[in-house]
């Protein structure tokens, strides 16, 4: 698909086209990934921040926020949690915290690798190239830093620098996949400021990067950072591009079409602006991988990137309970196993491109 054909869907506001869009993408995922959806466990080990985005709840800078890193024997319980409900793959979320959580990281990471057969995915910010380096000879196998927006004005404005350290995103994808990690990275939809040209342009950037993976969600303000004090007072005619469940779809479907053999989560922002049904139109709009929240309840509401956060106080079973039954409403199946992406599989050369022999 061209960028001009991207673009116009994203300002379409047919909902019979819109249908016929989603469709396409539906069938497209189908052929590419399959009914499987993917279940990852995801454990939001440590809300310590050095990032100050105007956009998040935990930024560093945020003095209301109480600070906790889980210690072992909970990520021992949490890890278990995982097994026990059959997920094949752990996400190791948390925020940004540089050298000083280094070693507890490589500790948690050889825990897992050891004593269990799951993929390991990191989603814990910038980090130098020998520390990533490490991660990845202790087992560590996959790797998530969204780049939030294409254009770079933006970001800077959503991601100022702290101290010194000029941020760079885009290079650190680079260096994930030269070492060997399957790399995901992702935006939000609807940050103030951003455009329809902007989020074309993400589309394009996702293609350019070859990433194997895409996690697309609404930008959902917190009154508590800078963002979400300008959008809460910005007037109707000053948003541009809406942070709704109809345009995030959009984006997920346009992303299944243009790369159709990536990994796309629908997200928990989807989920929490849709009322709990996001998880559902996610799926069928083009994504094949759901992350259930496992971290303990005790810390749940202190991991609060934004208000409201959907299932931040289901109980697990329950969470997982309702995932499946919806699942088998859809005619999809839980796709128990590492799942990684088609894309990554072909890139790091473990499958043809003929996929379907
Ligand atoms: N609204 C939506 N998504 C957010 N994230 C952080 N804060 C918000 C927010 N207010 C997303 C970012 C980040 C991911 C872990 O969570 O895209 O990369």
């Amino acid at each position: 698909m061209e960028y001009s054909e991207i673009l116009s869907w994203l300002k379409e506001r047919d909902t019979d086209k819109l249908a016929d869009l989603f469709t396409q993408a539906d069938i497209i995922r189908k052929k590419t990934v399959g009914e499987d959806v993917h279940l990852r466990g995801l454990i939001e080990f440590s809300n310590i921040c050095r990032q100050n985005c105007t956009y998040c709840g935990i930024r560093a800078e945020n003095k209301t926020v109480h600070r906790y890193r889980m210690s072992m024997s909970e990520i021992t319980h949490s890890v278990t949690q995982a097994m026990d409900l059959g997920y094949g793959t752990i996400v190791l979320q948390s925020g940004e915290a540089g050298d000083r959580d280094f070693d507890y990281l490589k500790e948690v990471v050889c825990y897992i690798k050891t004593k269990t057969p799951c993929a390991v995915t990191l989603s814990v910010g910038e980090m130098e190239t020998s520390q990533l380096r490490e991660l990845h000879e202790l087992g560590a196998d996959r790797f998530l830093l969204r780049f939030e927006t294409s254009n770079q004005q933006l970001f800077e404005k959503i991601h100022p620098p702290v101290a010194s350290r000029t941020s760079n995103r885009i290079g650190q994808l680079r260096v994930l996949q030269e070492i060997g990690f399957e790399v995901g990275s992702g935006v939000m939809v609807g940050i103030p400021g951003q455009s329809y040209e902007d989020l074309a342009s993400d589309i394009m950037l996702f293609e350019k990067l070859d990433l194997d993976m895409m996690g697309i969600g609404p930008y959902i303000p917190h009154p508590g950072t800078p963002l979400g004090q300008e959008f809460l007072s910005m007037k109707p005619g000053e948003k541009i591009v809406p942070n709704t469940m109809t345009m995030t779809l959009k984006m997920v479907a346009l992303t299944r079409l243009h790369l159709p053999e990536t990994n796309l989560p629908s997200t928990t922002a989807l989920e929490t602006v849709s009322n709990d049904s996001g998880y559902e139109n996610g799926l069928q709009c083009g994504a094949n991988v759901i992350m259930p929240n496992l971290t303990p309840y005790a810390h749940r509401k202190k991991y609060e990137i934004y208000p409201n956060k959907s299932c931040s106080y289901e109980h697990v079973e329950i969470l997982h309970n309702r995932i499946v039954s919806s699942l088998a409403r859809m005619g999809r199946t839980p796709g128990y196993g590492r799942g990684d992406s088609p894309h990554y599989r072909v890139r790091s050369g473990a499958l043809r491109k003929d996929f379907s022999s």
